[in-house]
């Protein structure tokens, strides 16, 4: 029988940490991507390469990069917004893979980058060409896809449009990203077959925040249209700082739970992932819980 792969793309040190309110400390920070890759992700995502006074809380990823461990068979992607930070990443000797991240709105867009969709694409593609010719893979991200904190309804056309840009300039992938949680099957839905009419399902991923707890219907309507692709944060951690409302990202144990459910293949280990949980929040002074951690944890 044919096995039914899914790639779970594990992004709560950089999404998850990014618009925590505490520091987390680099030891804690740097354990948690080891401990995330002994779990069995293909990508863990570790930090930013942005200004640190855009994101105080990821001000030290010069040193996340270099502490961690490199397993086999795992990329760890940073996120990327223009050539300073791909000057910053190219010179720690030990980054293989950036994110770059557009946005469908110019009101977001402005918020999170202070450039609006046009100027940000513009920069976005020379620095994928430069990390491209550095032998960097890149992968890309659309923010915003259904809904604006700043602008309201956001059209799929444009969706579709900057998700093209970022494949042309070379992005092997482009994550789908609903920054505020905010779409609904019916939503998630329209968009979808708008941005599919121009992008093959096979270069898409989605990143659902789950703020209104849409997240898993989303994926299940993106499976149906031959995702096969998305990205979640341990704990549900995450959120984006300039987007009002965002709160955390889908967990990744409930992810998890649901792909294993309706016969998905991860090659990632749930009970690793809640003992990851666990340790994290012991660690860090959290008190996080997916709704699958907390089950798995009062049996
Ligand atoms: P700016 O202020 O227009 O940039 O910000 P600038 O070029 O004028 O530089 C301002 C200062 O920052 C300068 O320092 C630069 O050197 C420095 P100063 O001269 O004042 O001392 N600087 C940098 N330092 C370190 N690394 C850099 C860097 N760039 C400039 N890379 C900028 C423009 C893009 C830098 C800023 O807006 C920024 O950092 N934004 C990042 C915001 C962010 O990280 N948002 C969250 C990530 S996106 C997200 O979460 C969504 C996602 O999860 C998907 C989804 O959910 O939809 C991906
Ligand atoms: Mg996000």
């Amino acid at each position: 029988t044919a096995i039914n792969r899914f790639r779970v793309v594990e992004v709560g040190a950089r999404d998850g940490l990014q618009a925590e309110k505490k520091f987390v400390p680099t030891e804690i920070k740097v354990e948690l991507i080891d401990r995330l890759s002994e779990c069995g992700f293909q990508t863990v995502e570790t930090t930013s390469f942005v200004s640190p006074k855009w994101v105080p809380q990821l001000a030290d990823h010069n040193e996340i990069v270099k502490k961690h461990r490199r397993f086999e068979g795992v990329s760890y992607p940073v996120l990327v917004p223009n050539a300073a930070g791909l000057k910053n990443a190219l010179a720690t000797g030990v980054v293989e893979e950036i994110a770059v991240f557009g946005a469908a709105s110019d009101a977001f867009s402005l918020k999170n980058v202070n450039s609006n969709v046009e100027d940000s694409l513009k920069k976005l593609m020379e620095v994928t060409k430069i990390a491209l010719e550095n032998n960097i893979r890149v992968r890309g991200y659309v923010s915003v896809v259904v809904g604006c904190p700043y602008q309201g309804a956001v059209q799929p056309e444009m969706v579709a449009r900057v998700a093209e840009k970022l494949l042309e300039s070379g992005c092997y992938e482009v994550s789908l990203g609903d920054t505020i949680g905010v779409g609904t099957v019916k939503t998630v839905s329209k968009m979808l077959d708008t941005v599919l009419k121009s992008v093959p399902a096979e270069k898409l991923a989605v990143h659902f925040h789950d703020t209104y707890g849409q997240a898993l219907a989303n994926v299940l309507i993106s499976i149906e249209k031959g995702i096969r692709s998305a990205d979640s944060s341990i704990a549900g951690l995450g959120g984006c700082p300039y987007a009002k409302g965002a709160t955390g990202n889908l967990a990744t144990e409930d992810l998890l739970y649901f792909l294993k459910g309706n016969g998905f293949e991860t090659g990632v280990n749930l009970d690793k992932v809640v003992e990851t949980a666990k340790w994290f929040n012991e660690a860090a002074g959290y008190d996080k819980w997916s709704r699958v951690g907390a089950a798995m944890m009062a049996k």
